[in-house]
């Protein structure tokens, strides 16, 4: 009876639904902090926070009831009026991080958007730039969402095979290297450069200390928009509120989402200064849900616990923990550990017949933890930020009798 249960809920997905996902075969129906349950009743440790989304842990009490109390009130009003909580949200948002202005949408994807056209603005309107020239960098391995624009930038064959043609005015150079990103920064016609502190998606890849500082210096120095991508590393994920404090350096445009909401709403957000955000003028940029009285309730309340919680500063206690006893691990399974605060990833040898992270995935489920495999070889680990000492170590426990039994 028990795996039917769940096998009925795979199977109307799959009958019903697009196969554009791959997922590992749990269903989920309830989520409380560290944990969620299946539709069997069975317990696991989250280590995915679906993306790091849930970094204030499944259903907060405080982020819900924000929630449940706006949801009475009023929901959507949309942009053609005003609404008595973006207001409120606006100057919450701007004075937590340390900008003029924000611009509220929906996904991490029409963050990554808004960024990109503020940036054309930007650059046809006060750099100088002539029209239609505009050319924003790249790095190789981005990823920043599924849209046309989005893949348009990837490097992934997974992401661009079979939807070109692609968006023009972009240019791909490789991570983590300043003296190439100096030498394109030269061409006039660049308007901005986009990249992420961390690369998430593409196997949490952290760039060598005084990178971050460098695109800082070198886009000042060029006139050149730094924008980060800071939708998944940022919010306390990487155990800083973002991933750029690690170096102290202020992006001109920052784009925030995932967490913003606790996982309870799609929110995103785009911070910039008056300079650049004024150049969009009314009816050029917009989103019927962006900034919507429900999103600015929840936001604002997730963005709280954040700091209440001191969640950061437990990012970074528990990933050290989870980083070392990664380490101690005694497998030829484990080719490498990275990572920081909470968002790591162990690399995994391909083993026995064939076999991958996935199948790793697939026995920690077993287990009762579940994370997910990026890139065939490589495993995420990024639990909610609100898991204590003893949870890390008992998920390491996991872990490590997981991989220690693969090889038996
Ligand atoms: C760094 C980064 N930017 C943007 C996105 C896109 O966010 P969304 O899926 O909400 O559109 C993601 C999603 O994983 C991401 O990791």
């Amino acid at each position: 009876m028990t795996a039917t249960k769940s096998q009925y809920f795979i199977d109307l997905e799959h009958h019903y639904g697009a196969h554009n996902y791959h997922p590992l075969p749990v269903v989920l129906e309830k989520g409380e902090g560290t944990f969620v349950w299946d539709v069997e009743g069975k317990k696991y440790y989250d280590f995915l926070s679906a993306y790091s989304a849930v970094n204030q842990g499944h259903c907060h009490p405080k982020i819900i009831q924000a929630l449940i109390h706006q949801s009475t009130k009023i929901n959507l009003t949309s942009r053609a009026f005003h609404n008595n909580l973006l207001g409120e949200y606006e100057k919450f948002i701007t004075h937590y991080f340390g900008y003029d202005k924000v611009l509220p949408m929906n996904t991490g994807v029409e963050g990554g958007e808004t960024a990109l056209k503020l940036a054309r603005k930007w650059g046809y309107t006060i750099k100088g730039i002539e029209e239609n020239k505009a050319k924003i960098l790249f790095v190789e391995g981005n990823f920043w969402g599924r849209t046309l624009a989005a893949i348009s930038s990837s490097t992934d064959p997974s992401s661009t095979t079979g939807f070109g043609p692609f968006m023009p005015g972009y240019e791909i150079i490789p991570y983590n290297n300043l003296p190439v990103l100096e030498e394109k920064l030269k061409d006039k016609n660049v308007a901005a450069f986009m990249f992420e502190p961390i690369q998430g998606e593409a196997g949490v890849v952290v760039p060598d200390e005084g990178y971050l500082k460098g695109v800082r210096d070198l886009c000042t120095t060029h006139n050149v928009l730094m924008i980060a991508d800071e939708v998944q590393t940022g919010l306390c994920r990487t155990g800083k509120m973002l991933a750029c404090d690690y170096e102290n350096v202020k992006p001109d445009i920052l784009i925030l989402g995932k967490a913003l909401s606790g996982g309870v709403l799609p929110i995103s957000a785009v911070l910039a200064n008056d300079e650049i955000m004024l150049c969009i003028k009314p009816g050029e940029h917009g989103s019927t849900f962006g900034g919507n009285p429900m999103a600015c309730a929840v936001a604002m309340a997730a963005l709280k616990v954040l700091t209440d919680e001191n969640l950061a500063e437990n990012a970074q206690l528990m990933g050290d923990i989870f980083r070392a006893r990664m380490q101690k691990i005694n497998s030829p399974l484990i080719t490498d550990v990275r990572g920081k605060g909470l968002l790591n990833a162990i690399v995994i040898k391909p083993f026995g017949e064939n076999k991958t992270a996935y199948d790793v995935c697939l026995t920690l489920k077993e287990n009762g933890l579940l994370a997910k495999q990026t890139h065939g070889d490589i495993i995420r680990f990024a639990p909610p930020l609100v898991i204590n000492e003893e949870q890390i170590n008992a998920a390491c426990d996991i872990i490590e009798q997981t991989i220690l039994g693969l090889l038996k």
